[in-house]
């Protein structure tokens, strides 16, 4: 299949093309950079003439559409970004996606289900109405009603894919990324980082959530995507350190702050 991926040179949308070139796909993506890459073209999501010039030349059968500005606190800094992008720029590609017919994953996040205090699950979401806690997550909420509204009105196939907590290599440290990075990369610079202790998370290895992505272009189907996590999250940080150890050198020490 023809496959693009947007925001292609993230730490996701890396490993996801890869995962989809071994698979045979023609693969092709797109980021805000000029890039040597082969199949890959410069394009802002935010700007149609851009983004129809790229998906117009190409017939793809599939867009997966990872571009985004992430991350709440990056959208709570840069919230002009954070809506052009992931709001002006996810119109403009559902509205190619209506006149070229090709099917769209989009990139939701786990942000999405707010701060509900019982089990969550997916009726959840169309049953009560969530209360989204920043931005961010607003943005990815937007995303996935922009996207009923297509699939209803121009009948338009899209699986939306909420996240959570994707770790694993390549994901470099900045301010506005998880806390796995967050917390190698701390304690890697000697950097005192602060826990707040009665909290639960879902974390998932990048490789792991790649592996089910790339299922799609032959498995496209909402609900049951047969995802497995085969990557245990000791082996995963372990994996990640690895690599962060190489990717930034430091030395390492313990300085930790525990917030009860
Ligand atoms: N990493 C996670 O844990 C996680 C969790 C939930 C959802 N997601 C979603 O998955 C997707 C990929 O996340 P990631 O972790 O790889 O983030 P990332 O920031 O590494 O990748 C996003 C890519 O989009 C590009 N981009 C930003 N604005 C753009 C624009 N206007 N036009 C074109 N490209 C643009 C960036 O340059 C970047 O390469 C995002 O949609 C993100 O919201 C990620």
């Amino acid at each position: 299949m023809k496959v693009l991926v947007t925001g292609g040179l993230g730490f996701i949308g890396t490993k996801l093309v890869s995962e989809l070139e071994g698979r045979g796909h023609e693969t092709w993506a797109c980021d805000l950079f000029n890039s040597h890459r082969d199949h890959y073209r410069r394009c802002d999501v935010r700007e149609f003439r851009q983004l129809e010039k790229l998906v117009g030349g190409h017939k793809f059968d599939l867009v997966y559409h990872a571009a985004a500005e992430y991350g709440r606190w990056n959208g709570e800094d840069y919230y002009e970004n954070l809506w052009m992008t992931n709001v002006v720029g996810t119109k403009n590609l559902l509205r190619l996606q209506e006149a070229y017919k090709f099917k769209t994953v989009l990139f939701s996040s786990a942000e999405v289900y707010g701060d509900y205090p019982e089990t969550m699950r997916e009726n959840v979401m169309d049953e009560v109405p969530i209360k989204q806690m920043n931005d961010y997550a607003m943005t990815k909420w937007v995303n996935e009603m922009q996207v009923l509204n297509s699939t209803s009105m121009f009948d338009t196939e899209t699986v939306r894919i909420r996240l959570f907590n994707v770790y694993g290599p390549g994901e470099h440290y900045t301010p506005y990324r998880g806390v796995v990075p967050t917390f190698i990369y701390k304690a890697l610079h000697d950097l005192p980082y602060t826990v707040y202790r009665g909290h639960k998370r879902t974390f998932e290895y990048v490789n792991d959530v790649c592996t089910t992505l790339a299922n799609l272009p032959e498995y496209f189907k909402p609900r049951d995507l047969r995802h497995r996590c085969e990557t245990s999250l000791e082996e995963g940080i372990r994996r990640t350190v690895i690599w962060m150890e190489e990717a930034s050198p430091a030395r390492k020490k313990e300085a930790l702050t525990i917030v009860e």
